[in-house]
């Protein structure tokens, strides 16, 4: 048994609730995760979060740990505690479900509405498509393609705060990458869903969301990019 400890606060509720003090045994190697898991199974145990993979995969372990979004499961302990103390809350710009668990709903109707879904044309008797991988279009959409949907960027952004109905950085750099899908056919449908008051013009690019991304993707480049690709589509009078 660790003789260390660790002294944790944690948001208990809902939008009204307060910070709960508990003191958590400190080891070696202890991720965030670990800590609240400790919590619910030791001390705590109507304590609601969520997590599934541990393996910063799954992208549901996001929390706000001393005021910045993280994932859970791979933030340590000793990357971010201050004199031995932490501070855990859920996501900021989302509503809270209970303590550390927000509702998802409203990030993942954004991809919906920045049409994030992919549309092909062929069927699967055709041939399947041929993409250089070193094109500039397929460079392009390999690097935004590994986002996990952890919703930290979402939770960074101010122009979200601001403005709740802003599309926000995951959803659009989703629609930057499908722009930059050769298979994809609703280009222009796409660029009109980003177009608007509430798309990538709305971006201040400060880039809070690509400093806070555990993938190191850049939501900021891929928004920059719709912005052009707009501009080209209005230019060429396609929207
Ligand atoms: S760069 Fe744009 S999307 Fe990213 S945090 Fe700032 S306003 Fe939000
Ligand atoms: S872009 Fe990065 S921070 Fe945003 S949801 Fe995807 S993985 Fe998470
Ligand atoms: S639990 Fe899956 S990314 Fe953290």
């Amino acid at each position: 048994m660790s003789n260390k400890t660790l002294r944790v606060k944690v948001w208990r509720g809902r939008t009204s609730g307060d910070l709960v003090s508990y003191d958590v045994p400190r080891f070696d190697n202890q991720t965030v995760l670990d800590v609240v898991m400790y919590i619910q199974r030791n001390l705590q145990p109507d304590l609601a979060f969520r997590y599934a993979c541990r393996v910063g995969m799954c992208g549901s372990c996001a929390m706000s740990v001393n005021g910045k979004a993280r994932w859970t499961c791979r933030t340590h302990v000793s990357k971010v505690a201050v004199d031995e103390e932490l501070e855990i809350a859920p996501l900021s710009n989302l509503p809270v479900i209970k303590d550390l668990a927000t509702n998802m709903e409203q990030f993942f109707d954004k991809w919906a509405e920045a049409k994030g879904q992919f549309k092909g044309e062929r069927t699967r008797s055709d041939d399947f498509s041929k993409v250089s991988p070193q094109s500039e279009r397929r460079t392009s959409a390999d690097a935004g393609i590994e986002c996990i949907g952890c919703g930290v960027c979402y939770s960074s952004c101010d122009v979200v705060t601001w403005r709740p109905d802003y599309l926000g950085p995951a959803a659009m750099n989703r629609a930057w990458t499908l722009m930059n899908d050769e298979r994809d056919v609703e280009g222009v449908e796409r660029l009109r869903a980003v177009a608007g008051d509430a798309g990538c013009h709305s971006c201040h690019t400060q880039g809070s969301c690509t400093e806070r991304c555990p993938k190191q993707l850049s939501p900021t480049a891929g928004i920059a990019g719709l912005k052009r690709l707009v501009m080209k589509a209005a230019i060429e009078g396609k929207l």
